[in-house]
């Protein structure tokens, strides 16, 4: 449907804009993206990216799994459809917080090129930064933090990425993270390299 029919007027153009919240800020915002397997360690990176990224007197907003699934995807399984319709409704608050001029951090296991083309075009390609936590699965599953692939190999889990459904690895992701042989600090090391061009003012 378009505007018209739904009596919609959007206000975009009288809003201040997000060349105004980065300069408020000091900081250009970007949205760091990470997908990987559940386990691997995109989360535990997240957090400290976050940590250091503050550190430095940037304003984050972490987005992740977990979260996002107990409150407003709530009513979201792991379908197809329900997985599509997870990423699309993060990617659109993703944006929110972009056009708000902070720094976004995703973790989500978003198991597909599709789903992450998805994102990336909802959010804007410029303000996209893939990096695909490359932990094997043997070792996302011998951490088994949560238990669920031991719960996914009996069959308790349905539709489980990894053991009983698909996950697709990213082509070209801008950056790798295998956490079975890099540390929580090599990792953020690296994404500082890749992330702090794109973010800082002037
Ligand atoms: S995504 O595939 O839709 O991107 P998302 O990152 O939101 O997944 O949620 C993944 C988290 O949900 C996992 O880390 C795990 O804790 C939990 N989970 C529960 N059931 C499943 C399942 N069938 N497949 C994958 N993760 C699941």
């Amino acid at each position: 449907m378009d505007k018209e029919q739904l009596n919609i007027t959007p206000i975009f153009d009288q809003m201040l804009q997000r060349e105004d919240k980065e300069r408020l800020l000091k900081q250009r915002s970007v949205m760091v993206w990470f997908t990987g397997l559940s386990g691997s360690g995109k989360s535990t990176i997240a957090v400290a990216l976050e940590r250091e990224l503050h550190r430095r007197g940037l304003l984050c907003r972490i987005l992740d799994g977990d979260n996002i699934r107990t409150g407003i995807n709530n009513n979201l399984g792991f379908s197809e459809e329900d997985r599509i319709e997870n990423i699309r409704r993060i990617a659109e608050v993703g944006r929110l917080f972009i056009d708000s001029g902070i720094i976004t951090i995703a973790a989500f296991i978003s198991p597909n090129n599709e789903l992450r083309k998805m994102a990336a075009s909802i959010i804007g390609k410029a303000d996209f930064l893939e990096v695909y936590v490359n932990t094997p699965i043997m070792e996302c599953e011998r951490r088994d933090v949560k238990g669920l692939y031991a719960k996914a190999r009996k069959g308790e889990i349905k539709n489980f990425t990894g053991v009983s459904a698909p996950f697709e690895a990213p082509a070209k992701p801008d950056l790798s993270l295998d956490t079975s042989v890099l540390s929580v600090e090599e990792s953020v090391q690296r994404l500082l390299e890749i992330i702090l061009p794109k973010i800082l003012w002037e």
